[in-house]
């Protein structure tokens, strides 16, 4: 989603259309603004393009100098007029913007309408509204860290009120920039949008509350103490502006995962009941047997789920390319559940394998990234998994994120077929909600990963090994270091590798090894010691405190203890990072590599 906020001479309504159509490439599915005019603050909001509010406005136009504006992109409730941001409370006098998750919100909405609060939305984020005006007592700042100490999840939230010639914002693992003008200021979600009107921006880090008037800035944390943080000048290029300084689209889609996960995984989990909300109509009782359908970085999310569905809810599941199953006479009948799995929606191997599940009588759910896409049409129900646009063509954020719905799937038929015990299932939700800080610290790693990059982008072949839940992590990092760096790359199950590939082991290959802790830990040591017997040079994914490891491997990238069938979700992170470090070291055209697509619609 995109925000923009403006304070300041100009015509407010103009810097914000402005301003979100420079954010447009984030996607959207309603958009809205919130000028404050000497009559009061006024809301226009419309469902589904740009243009349709633009519209709007020319026909009721507002004059102020202070506003905010969003685009949307659908999480909770569906893309209609009402859902659409600003949220405004009952009395008209507070407006509320938000992008992120609210993780509480049922509880807190629960409680407002107890106290005879009334919603105009489905939203998580009017919860905010409501909220504000309860904690409301003449200073705006100070109601809006009240509320936020209430609430949790993840959040960049812009309020602005009647009676106040001031923006109040704060964030938490969604981004929020404030941009520094001369009598006039600004915030946005992604700097495209300030660059027509300044360079001096402050990036807002994570707890931050901040409050702009025309003249001026002020940043405290929730509990109000005095935040300094320094501007910085950006240089950008419009191009390098939707990158959001990243000097390409998959850095910026890798780092995108902490908020994508929270936006996936966030306003679903329901860790009192140990249940999961996943708003499908499917009967889960209805199903005997599940085929994991799609291509490539899907397919290997296709294989977790299956891992997942098979322990958690004891329901036989199978995961298979796309391309493969539509042409060898599948066993199917109407217990059968095709689960087809795809960013783009629009992958023509995958469709086709669809129709053909559907044709033998198979009901069919897709988990999918983009909106109104052919699959989303043609599938029963849909379990959209919130990553955002995705433009890097090797994928990062839509696997990770498919990874997590995969989690909830199987949590979801866990429960309902009774194989997962509650406080099993509170367990597992705990440690989901933990997932989008533990990649955040995975990805500090970023710097070793890089050096372990330059001892090994001239090789000229990668072996990468995993077992039980980390085999298709293996096979990810295999697959995304092919992509991008064009390097040979092979990936087996750790157990296997006797059988086979064992003998191309020599000093000159590189094998990554997925080792965390789980419970075929042990076992995945002696295959490193395998290796090592070799001369092979090991590269290990091991958990955080692992001092065994060290000693068995040449190179250890760490990453934090997380439940061992989530491993795989924080385990990627390296690995994406290795590939990306590896194709740039190697001058490889990172965003669009060689013969790819983003999205093959041909068979
Ligand atoms: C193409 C892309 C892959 C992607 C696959 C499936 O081959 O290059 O990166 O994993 O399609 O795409 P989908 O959009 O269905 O997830």
């Amino acid at each position: 989603c995109g925000i923009v906020g403006y304070i300041g001479f100009r015509n407010a309504t103009d810097v914000l259309l402005d301003g979100l159509r420079r954010l447009e490439y984030r996607g959207y599915d309603s958009a809205g603004v919130a000028v404050r005019t000497p009559e009061g603050l006024r809301v226009v909001k419309r469902s589904g393009k740009l243009s349709v509010l633009e519209q709007a406005l020319r026909t009721e136009p507002l004059a102020g100098h202070l506003g905010v504006g969003h685009t949307r992109w659908a999480t909770h409730g569906a893309p209609t007029d009402p859902n659409a941001h600003p949220h405004a409370t009952e009395d008209g006098k507070l407006v509320v913007i938000h992008n992120g998750i609210f993780e509480n919100y049922l509880e807190l909405k629960e409680a407002l309408l107890a106290r005879g609060h009334r919603f105009a939305s489905e939203t998580d984020s009017e919860v905010l509204a409501h909220l504000l005006e309860e904690k409301y007592q003449g200073d705006l700042f100070q109601a809006l860290r009240e509320a936020l100490r209430e609430v949790r999840g993840a959040y960049a939230v812009v309020v602005a009120h009647q009676d106040h010639e001031e923006i109040v914002a704060a964030r938490t693992v969604s981004p929020l920039v404030v941009g520094l003008g001369e009598g006039e200021n600004f915030l946005a979600s992604d700097v495209p949008a300030l660059l027509p009107y300044t360079r001096r921006v402050i990036f807002l880090h994570d707890g931050d509350v901040v409050r702009l008037t025309r003249e001026g800035v002020e940043i405290t944390d929730l509990e109000g103490r005095p935040i300094h943080r320094e501007a910085v000048a950006v240089d950008w290029t419009p191009e390098a502006a939707e990158k959001g300084g990243f000097p390409h689209y998959m850095l910026k889609e890798i780092y995108e995962q902490p908020w994508v996960l929270e936006n996936t995984l966030g306003g679903r989990l329901q860790e009192e009941a140990g249940e999961v909300a996943l708003g499908l109509a499917l009967d889960p009782l209805a199903v005997e047997r599940v085929h994991f359908l799609a291509c490539g970085t899907a397919a290997y999310a296709g294989w977790y789920g299956k891992y997942l569905l098979e322990i958690l809810a004891r329901l036989p599941a199978e995961w298979e390319v796309a391309s493969e199953y539509r042409y060898r006479d599948p066993v199917v009948d109407g217990k059968t559940l095709a689960v087809v799995i795809s960013q783009s929606g629009e992958t023509i191997d995958t469709l086709e394998a669809l129709r053909e599940a559907k044709r033998r009588g198979a009901r069919s759910l897709g988990v999918i990234n983009a909106k109104g896409s052919t699959l989303t049409r043609e599938v029963e129900d849909v379990l959209y998994i919130h990553a955002g646009p995705e433009i890097g063509v090797a994928s990062t954020k839509a696997y990770t994120a498919m990874l997590a719905a995969m989690a909830l799937l199987a949590l979801w038929f866990g429960r309902a077929r009774g194989t997962l015990a509650k406080e099993e299932a509170q367990r597992l939700i705990r440690e989901m909600r933990k997932l989008p800080r533990l990649v955040e610290e995975t990805l500090e790693r970023r710097p070793l990963v890089a050096h372990i990059a330059e001892k090994y982008h001239q090789a000229r072949d990668f072996l990468f090994l995993g077992r039980h839940v980390q085999a298709p992590t293996a096979y990810e990092g295999a697959l995304k270091l092919k992509e991008i760096s064009y390097i040979h790359a092979e990936a087996y199950p750790a157990g296997e590798m006797k059988h086979g590939p064992i003998a191309l082991i020599d000093e000159h290959l590189p094998v990554v090894v997925l080792a965390t802790r789980g419970p075929l830990y042990e076992k995945t040591l002696s295959n490193i010691q395998e290796v090592r017997a070799r001369g092979g040079k090991v590269i290990a994914i091991a958990t955080e405190g692992d001092e065994e490891i060290s000693k068995l491997a040449q190179d250890v990238i760490y990453v934090p203890e997380v439940h061992p069938l989530l491993a795989p979700i924080v385990s990627v992170v390296p690995l994406q990072l290795l590939a990306y470090e590896i194709a740039v070291l190697l001058g490889r055209d990172v965003d669009q590599p060689r013969n790819l697509a983003k999205s093959v619609t041909v068979e």
